[in-house]
């Protein structure tokens, strides 16, 4: 009897301590996150920004889900790698203009991208629209060699992109290249500058997603590029995407 009483108290003592402990620990502190996650998804960036506490509760969920998640192809600092977009420099490729009055709009835009990804074409035929599944970043950079186009305008066209840029080139292959240049504005705007719906980069600047070589342009003409993201918005929490989207755009802007 006396055994069996003090199996039980001892069974009641470890249980005390195991609610004890994650009273202590799991449980208040759960509590402050769920708090601060619903902080942070109803807050908007400037006051994220104004308030250190969900500003580190930012960093943190950001933080870990970029070296979980991101960096295999983002690299752990987010400057990108040939074909994956540096995340920080304030150059976008969808969606963020840099002419929005607040932070909210393009916070909500990278928020679209990481959720829905890029060319996500994984998803049932029946949904898809435009070869693309429903609210995927989507877009092709035509491949113009096997839609007919010769060498010698492709060349030609290799010189523009490069006169675009700003550098000396061949001034007779620019203005051949003025005709055909038509085509290419849908996407990357009239004077080159990109086209953030579509995702076509800006030509003018020294930023190259493919290369900036004469070699790796005439590749992206001839034979297209389909660049991917995965799409995050099964794979993550909410709270976790808005603080990942809110982190970059703090990055990108030097914050
Ligand atoms: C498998 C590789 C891969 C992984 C993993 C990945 N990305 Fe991407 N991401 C890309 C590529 C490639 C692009 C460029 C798509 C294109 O060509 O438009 C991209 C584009 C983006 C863009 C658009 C950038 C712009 O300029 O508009 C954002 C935002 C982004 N990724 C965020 C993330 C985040 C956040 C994660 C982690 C949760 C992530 N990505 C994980 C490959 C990846
Ligand atoms: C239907 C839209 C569309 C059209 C039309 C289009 N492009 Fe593109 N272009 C894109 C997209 C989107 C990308 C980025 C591809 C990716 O993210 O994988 C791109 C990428 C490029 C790049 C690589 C840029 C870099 O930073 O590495 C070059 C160069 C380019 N296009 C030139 C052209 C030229 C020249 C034409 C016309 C002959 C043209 N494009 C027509 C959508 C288009």
């Amino acid at each position: 009897m006396q055994n069996l009483i003090s199996v039980f108290n001892s069974h009641r003592m470890s249980f005390a301590i195991i609610a004890l402990a994650s009273c202590l620990l799991s449980s208040p502190l759960q509590a402050q996150n769920a708090e601060l996650d619903e902080r942070l998804l109803l807050a908007s960036p400037e006051a994220v920004q104004a308030d250190a506490e969900l500003l580190a509760h930012m960093n943190d969920l950001a933080e870990e889900a970029v070296d979980n998640h991101c960096a295999e192809c983002h690299a752990e600092d987010l400057s990108g790698g040939p074909g994956v977009p540096n995340l920080v420099d304030f150059d976008w490729l969808w969606g963020v203009t840099g002419l929005e009055m607040t932070a909210v709009e393009p916070v909500m835009e990278i928020m679209q991208t990481i959720t829905y990804g890029v060319r996500n074409t994984d998803c049932d035929d029946a949904i898809k629209m435009f070869g693309g599944c429903p609210d995927t970043r989507y877009s092709e950079m035509p491949a113009y060699a096997q839609l007919g186009m010769d060498e010698d305008m492709i060349n030609n066209l290799v010189d523009y992109v490069l006169y675009l840029s700003g550098e000396d080139v061949n001034p007779f292959a620019v203005e051949v290249a003025a005709d055909v240049w038509p085509v290419c504005t849908e996407c990357h705007g009239e004077d080159g500058s990109g086209y953030k719906p579509f995702g076509g980069p800006d030509l003018t600047d020294d930023i190259w997603l493919y290369g900036g070589s004469g070699q790796e342009i005439y590749d992206v003409i001839a034979n297209g590029r389909l660049g991917v993201c995965p799409p995050w918005g099964q794979e993550l929490s909410a709270v976790t995407i808005k603080a990942l989207s809110t982190y970059i755009y703090f990055r990108a802007n030097g914050f």
